[in-house]
């Protein structure tokens, strides 16, 4: 009786807490939240939150003295759990506004493969908002769930999740993670390759974000893609002043590359590893590009020679594992074989 009144006012949730956006489903209602995993906070023993998400993006790398805007997520795990946990309160409360969190049930994707510790972690941020229960589920298998691929069949499914953080690569049948490889090499890595090509090629530094830009404005992996290009600024390595310099889609290709390979050779490593059974039904389905680097132009032709599979980009990347996830809570019947 009193788990039934108190359901009435529960109001049941999903997230996808990555490294560079976490987002949250609620429900019933779908996607209502969509926001950098990034938290601004002042310096010191007294530590107090100042913003959160879309907000404190703005002041990465542009915070004065006293206030510092940090990722608490880093190659997909919680790298600083005080402030993870206000995060994920702050998201949680921020989507749930008008609702209590008594008695609500809460599915998270973790990713795959990580350590008891990590788990406990994850678990431990998300009761520290208030939630009642905590069901995990590996990312990948939520991102294919959200991909739309028949994960729960006897048949070969694969995805390639490229986040901010990890490229995970998984192949799933039967409801499980057949094989799968994380690599702590994605989004973040491929900004930090821009970094250093600027740099190197024309001693100016840049920051992260500007990084970002150039990646998501004229980025591209492949000789047939012609992003165009763009004037960037940074400052002077050499004379300490601010300078400008127009950079090319060919010169993008260029700093990236060697990540890419990276993803290439994971990529081989997970088909190498599978049973010739699932090969089969992967040579003939190929495998679901999701997450933000699915975006990057060319990368399912690179993908698609080097691998020799066919390689499909999913219509919503970046929103693939909270529909997953999203999925998992709408139908816990269905999919409770996918949940810890
Ligand atoms: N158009 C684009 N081209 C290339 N990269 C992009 C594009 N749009 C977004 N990204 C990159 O995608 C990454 C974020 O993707 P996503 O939200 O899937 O990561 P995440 O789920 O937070 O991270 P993770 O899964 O590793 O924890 C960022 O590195 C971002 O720069
Ligand atoms: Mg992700």
């Amino acid at each position: 009786m009193l788990d039934r009144v108190l359901g009435m006012f529960s109001q049941d949730i999903a997230i996808d807490l990555g490294t560079a956006n976490t987002l949250v489903h609620m429900r019933g209602k779908g996607v209502v939240l969509d926001e950098p995993s990034v938290v601004a906070i002042t310096k010191g023993n007294n530590r107090k939150v100042v913003a959160v998400g879309h907000e404190a993006k703005e002041m990465l790398g542009k915070t004065p003295g006293n206030i510092e805007a940090i990722r608490p997520m880093r190659e997909g795990v919680i790298a600083d759990f005080a402030v993870t946990e206000a995060m994920l309160k702050y998201f949680i409360r921020k989507a749930n506004r008008r609702n209590h969190l008594i008695r609500s049930r809460l599915v998270i994707s973790i990713p795959a493969g990580i350590t008891d510790v990590e788990t406990k972690a994850v678990r431990e941020a998300a009761m520290s908002a208030g939630v009642r229960e905590v069901l995990l589920i590996e990312q990948p298998m939520a991102a294919a769930v959200g991909a739309g691929l028949p994960v729960l069949d006897a048949r070969g499914s694969m995805i390639i999740d490229i986040g901010g953080g990890t490229t995970d690569i998984a192949v799933i049948s039967l409801g499980g993670l057949v094989t799968y490889r994380t690599l702590k090499v994605a989004g973040d890595k491929l900004d930090e390759a821009i970094i250093q090509y600027v740099r190197r090629r024309h001693n100016i530094l840049i920051g992260e974000r500007t990084a970002e830009s150039v990646k998501v404005k004229i980025g591209n992996v492949h000789v047939r893609c012609n992003t165009g290009h763009m004037e960037l600024k940074g400052r002077d390595l050499i004379s300490g002043v601010p300078k400008s310099i127009r950079i090319t889609a060919a010169d993008v290709r260029e700093a990236l590359g060697d990540t890419i390979q990276l993803m290439v050779e994971a990529l081989r490593s997970v088909l190498e590893r599978t049973p010739p059974e699932l090969s089969a039904d992967l040579a003939e389905r190929g495998v679901v590009l999701v997450g933000g680097g699915a975006h990057l132009a060319g990368l399912d032709l690179v993908l698609r020679e080097e691998a020799g599979i066919p390689v499909i980009v999913a219509e919503d990347p970046l929103l693939a594992v909270v529909n997953g996830v999203g999925m998992v809570l709408e139908d816990l019947e269905r999919y409770r074989g996918l949940l810890f």
